[in-house]
């Protein structure tokens, strides 16, 4: 073993997005790239005797990053590292692990959703000594660090053995391995109800999870089958896949297809459930119907009472600003604060660590609370099924009750993908500076009561952000958003978020794409769509 100092030059584009820093995995094998970056993360956050978490959720290219990284670890001096077995952890797992082992942060190595191969995507990302992402101004640090980078350290050795549990060492650092599930599946049975929830399975209840080939399947076989006693089978596609089976890890109705056919059949089980790439996403849905995310989130803040770990009730719920406001009016029923921030999970980190809240989502299938510094896509389910054991009701149940009491947020999203990033750009401009003259202005015989592009002061240190989305809200609360994503690695892809309001008792029980007709055409003639970026229709809806 030697430790090596590698002469370097900066690279451009080590910039992280909404979650971390996100490439084509060739452009992560290419030569000093992975080094360069994460040579920055410490040079930031400090190497010398501090203990960190590493993982990823198994993708193509994660054990060997692993060891680069590991060996990357020992020459800055690392004193400690806990790596999953394999050197894989779902993200809640990794935030969990950070903060169980009070350790300094962690290395998460994940293109999340993305899908996965050598042609596909990478990505690595810092958490922090709280378990979430790194915020922005360490984010940006990184950034600034990579492109003034002239060497990395690294030692010049064997590979560390992940698949054996234990302590190894590498150098004079501590290699410990551990299981990826078990301190997980421990922190899951100590907020839920697992005896009810076992009680509900051996009662007949059946359930379908799909893990979608990637790394929930041993987490959702250990905690469903195994400790709840759901029927064999219960979890398909649980073998994680290092290409999750070529397809797009990302539980949402398209992507998720097999697994909304089945609940809309005739043989549908009582309830399913899907996880993204790396655990962090779910999607729910029940017997003949799909449950929105934003509608999911102010479910779960309104019966999250019904969950041990929650008996006392919640401090507040939090929402990303394009996720629907149906999460603020259970808020409000409660007596509780409410928070909406940028798109990205970090932004929730301050007001939970402040215990300003207690449950957080979005309308990306990420929700979640302050167990762990991240969205849990097991979690959700969980608290989903715990519920489903006290109520004694169906999905479609809870459902209707929840609108009937609290009015029904109609809510879509569609996504445009790759689209030239130029003319993607172009059109945003020219919304932002439409954004003053459309106050006032009638469209689609809705009349428009505000519009602008939205800015976030975080309550809890007084950072600010900017330009996170532009937002044209209509006189009923009905709403537009546009934004571009920060997680793609091909030219643009434009959000559009549309969302609508019906107090009841009428009306709460329309097509959603039909609620939304008149918000979705005025969204298309406000931004000009067509005409900037040659699309008519979204390549995906949500
Ligand atoms: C997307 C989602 C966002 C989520 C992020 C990471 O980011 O929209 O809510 O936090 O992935 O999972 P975007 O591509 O929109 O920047
Ligand atoms: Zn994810």
């Amino acid at each position: 073993m030697s430790h090596q100092t590698i002469a370097t030059t900066p690279i451009a584009g080590q910039k992280p997005g909404t979650s971390g820093l996100r490439k084509k995995t060739r452009v992560f094998m290419g030569p000093h790239y992975l080094e360069n970056f994460v040579q920055a993360i410490f040079d930031v956050v400090g190497a010398a005797g501090k203990c960190f978490v590493l993982g990823g959720d198994g993708r193509f290219f994660n054990a060997e990053a692993a060891q680069v990284i590991l060996r990357m670890a020992a020459a800055n001096g690392v004193a400690r590292v806990i790596v999953g077995q394999g050197a894989v952890l779902s993200t809640p797992a990794a935030s969990h692990l950070i903060r169980l082992n009070q350790t300094d942060g962690g290395i998460i190595m994940s293109a999340s959703h993305n899908p996965g191969g050598l042609d596909e995507d990478f990505g690595v990302k810092f958490n922090m000594e709280n378990g979430g992402p790194a915020p922005e101004a360490v984010t940006e640090a990184m950034y600034k660090r990579t492109t003034e980078i002239e060497a990395y350290q690294i030692w010049q050795g064997q590979d560390v053995d992940l698949g054996r549990l234990g302590r190894q060492h590498l150098g004079a650092m501590i290699v410990d391995v551990v299981d990826p599930v078990t301190d997980y599946a421990a922190l899951m049975e100590s907020l839920f109800d697992f005896k009810a929830i076992a009680t509900m399975f051996a009662g007949g209840f059946s359930m379908r999870m799909d893990s979608m080939s990637a790394v929930t399947g041993p987490y959702a076989v250990e905690i469903l089958q195994n400790r709840l006693g759901a029927a064999a089978g219960t979890v398909i596609n649980a073998q994680a896949l290092p290409d999750f089976g070529g397809l797009h890890p990302d539980p949402n109705p398209t992507w998720a297809k097999a697994l909304m056919d089945e609940m809309f059949s005739q043989a549908a089980p009582d309830f399913g459930a899907a996880s993204d790439g790396d655990g962090d996403r779910n999607m729910v849905v029940g017997r003949g119907i799909y449950v929105s995310p934003s509608d999911s989130l102010a479910v779960l803040a309104a019966n999250a009472h019904l969950a041990p770990a929650y008996a006392g009730g919640i401090a507040g719920v939090a929402r990303s600003m394009p996720t629907s406001a149906a999460a603020d009016r259970v808020a409000r029923a409660l007596g509780v604060e409410s928070f909406e921030t940028p798109t990205g999970w970090k932004f929730f980190g301050n007001l939970l660590d402040a215990g300003r809240v207690t449950i957080c989502g979005e309308e990306s299938f990420g929700t979640g609370s302050d167990h762990v510094r991240e969205k849990d896509g097991l979690w959700a389910v969980l608290l989903w099924l715990n519920i489903l054991a006290v109520r004694k009701q169906s999905v479609a149940q809870i459902l209707a009750e929840h609108w009937a009491k609290f009015g029904r947020n109609y809510y879509s999203r569609h996504d445009f993908e790759a689209i030239a990033s130029d003319k993607a750009d172009a059109m945003m401009a020219a919304l932002r500076q439409s954004l003053p003259s459309l106050i006032g202005h009638q469209i689609e015989g809705m009349q428009i009561a505000a519009a602008d592009d939205f800015a976030y002061t975080d309550p809890v240190d007084g950072s600010i952000s900017r330009a996170q989305g532009v937002r044209i809200v209509f006189a009923d609360d009905s709403r537009i958003v546009l934004r571009l994503s920060g997680t793609g690695t091909q030219g643009a892809t434009l959000r559009l978020y549309l969302e609508r309001y019906v107090a009841g008792p009428e009306g709460l029980d329309l097509e959603p794409q039909q609620a939304l007709a008149a918000i979705i055409r005025a969204a298309h003639t406000l931004a000009g769509i067509e005409s900037f970026t040659g699309r008519q229709a979204p390549d995906v809806i949500t």
